[in-house]
C-alpha cells in the first residue's frame, strides 16, 4: 500500500446472490463500510441484482461493479449488456477480462482492449484483470504473460484520464485456497506499474493494482503492506459479509497508519 493511494477492495460475487439475498449482504457491506472511511469498497453483484444493490448502497460510500459488459455500445447483439446500461442500473465500475471470462468463454487480450476501451468511453470505470496460469507460471514465462496481457489494454488506460484499476490475479491462486506469497505478489505489481510509468507518466500513479486469488482475512493485510499492491479483488471471502468486513478492515488500519 502506498499513502498516495486510496485502498481499494472489491468483492466479487460472481454467480451468487442475484436476488434478495444480494441485495442483504449489500447492505451489510455499506454497514460495515462506513466504518473504513479511508478505504474505497465496490462490491461486483450479477446483471439481475446491480439496481436493487446500488439503490441499497446509495447514501454509503460502498460502489457498484458489474462483471462484465459488451464491447458494442447498443445495437442488435441479443443478450448483451452496454457500458452505459450499466451507468443507468447504478455502476461505476465494471471487472474486465477476469481469467473465468478469458478461460471459460473464449474472452482474448483483443476482446478484453475493447471492453476495457468501451467502458472508459461510456465513462464507466474498468478493473481490468490478468493472470498467468499455473503451467505458465512454472514454465518461468509469468512475467511474459502478464506483460502481454497488460499491453493489450494500455493504449486505452493511456488515452483516458479516468482512473481505471488493474486486477493481478494468478489463475492458479483463484478459488484454491492458494496465493502467490506478498513478495511473488509485489514483484508482479511492481512490473505491471513500470509498464504503467513507460506509457504515460501520469498513469502509474494514479492506477490501483490490486491483488486477487484466494484473498482472505488471514492474509489480506500482509499482501496489503506491500508497496504496489493497492487493493484487493475478493471472490469467495466477498459473499462472507464477515470474512469481507474483516478484509476491509484491514485496509483501513493499514491505510491509518
Ligand atoms: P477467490 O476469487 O477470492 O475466490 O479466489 C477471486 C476472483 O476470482 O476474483
Amino acid at each position: 500500500m502506498n499513502p498516495s493511494r486510496r485502498p481499494l477492495i472489491v468483492g466479487n460475487w460472481k454467480m451468487h446472490h442475484g436476488g434478495p439475498s444480494g441485495v442483504e449482504l449489500a447492505a451489510d457491506v455499506a454497514r460495515h463500510a462506513r466504518d473504513v472511511p479511508r478505504v474505497d469498497v465496490v462490491v461486483a453483484p450479477p446483471y439481475t441484482a446491480l439496481a436493487a444493490c446500488a439503490h441499497e448502497c446509495d447514501g454509503s460510500h460502498v460502489e457498484i461493479a458489474a462483471q462484465n459488459l459488451s464491447p458494442e455500445p447498443s445495437g442488435a447483439f441479443t443478450g448483451e449488456i452496454s457500458a452505459t446500461m450499466l451507468l443507468e442500473a447504478g455502476c461505476r465500475w465494471v471487472i474486465v477480462g477476469h481469467s473465468e471470462r478469458r478461460q471459460l468463454f473464449g474472452e482474448t487480450d483483443a476482446i478484453v482492449a475493447r471492453k476495457v476501451a468501451a467502458a472508459l468511453k461510456a465513462g464507466l470505470l474498468p478493473i481490468a484483470c490478468v493472470g498467468e496460469t499455473l503451467e505458465e507460471r512454472e514454465g518461468g514465462r509469468t512475467t511474459a504473460v502478464v506483460e502481454r496481457q497488460v499491453r493489450a489494454f494500455l493504449g486505452a488506460l493511456a488515452e483516458s484520464d479516468r482512473d481505471a484499476a488493474i486486477a493481478y490475479e494468478p489463475v492458479w491462486a483463484i478459488g484454491t485456497g492458494k496465493t502467490a506469497g506478498p513478495a511473488e505478489a509485489q514483484e508482479v505489481h511492481a512490473a505491471i506499474r513500470a509498464w504503467l510509468a513507460e506509457s504515460s507518466a501520469g498513469l502509474a500513479p494514479r492506477t490501483r493494482i490490486l491483488y486477487g486469488g484466494s484473498v482472505k482475512p488471514d492474509n489480506a493485510r500482509a499482501l496489503l503492506a506491500e508497496r504496489d499492491v493497492d487493493g484487493a479483488l475478493v471472490g469467495g471471502a466477498s459473499l462472507d459479509r464477515v470474512s469481507f468486513g474483516s478484509i476491509i478492515a484491514s485496509a483501513e488500519s493499514l491505510a491509518a497508519a
